[in-house]
């Protein structure tokens, strides 16, 4: 069974809607894709996610941003199906870390606060997070203005080889002019030192083209081919 449709059976107030509600005006372009909420990732970004768990069968996951664990629940069912691996989520409202963690048990994923389980929910600010081993995949997706931030932050806490993916990042990088909030609105502008990792070759960027954009950046491994 699909894992979309696993979700809904698990979690019965879990319901799917078009992506393209959440927008004003209704948006053609996004009647394809669809979503739980509108804070979450989208429907088919979650199930993008869920098949490079499975794929990379990572030991150490990361995702900045719980709200109510539409990524966590994604993520936490692939490593719960790879046998393998766990995953730390981060949220700092009590609120919204609450409904994520009943959300975990309903799905039999942990979410009662043990650092063991398949998704930790960790209540805090990502800003006093300190890894304690390194990641193989990593989900940025709290706030567009400090994702940037989080990138460094956690860049070297990133196996090589590994998958760091951002949010609600577009192909332009935010890097575009905006009417009413000025240039590179709401991200900021690149730091130099992000900028240095891609003209380096360490970090690739890719992007996908969904309604509210991911942006992945690989982690370049020693024994890659070199072009
Ligand atoms: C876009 S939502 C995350 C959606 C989630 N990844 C999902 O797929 O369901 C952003 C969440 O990040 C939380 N947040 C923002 N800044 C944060 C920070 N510095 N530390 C922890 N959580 C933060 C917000 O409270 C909000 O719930």
């Amino acid at each position: 069974m699909d894992i979309t449709k696993r979700l809904l059976e698990l979690d019965p107030t879990l319901s799917r809607h078009n992506e393209g509600y959440w927008s004003e005006p209704f948006n053609e372009r996004r009647q394809g894709y669809s979503s739980f909420n509108d804070a979450g990732i989208e429907i088919e970004t979650g199930e993008f996610l869920y098949a490079i768990t499975r794929l990379l069968k990572p030991n150490r996951v990361l995702e900045t941003g719980t709200h109510w664990g539409i990524g966590a629940a994604y993520m936490g069912m692939a490593l719960k199906d790879n046998g393998v691996g766990t995953m730390t989520t981060v949220e700092f409202l009590p609120e919204i870390h609450q409904v994520a963690c009943k959300r975990m048990q309903s799905l039999g994923l942990g979410g009662t606060g043990s650092a063991d389980e398949i998704v930790y929910c960790k209540f805090g600010d990502v800003k006093d997070l300190i890894p304690e081993s390194n990641y193989q995949l990593i989900l940025l997706d709290t706030e567009p203005q400090t994702r940037f931030a989080e990138f460094l932050k956690f860049w070297d806490y990133l196996d090589e080889g590994g998958y760091i993916f951002i949010h609600d990042l577009h192909r332009h990088m935010h890097q575009i002019p905006n009417e009413e909030h000025g240039f590179a609105w709401p991200y900021g502008k690149l730091p130099k030192e992000m900028i240095k990792l891609v003209k380096d070759g360490k970090a690739r960027p890719f992007h996908f083209p969904t309604p509210r954009g991911l942006t992945g950046f690989y982690k370049v491994a020693q024994g890659d081919y070199v072009w």
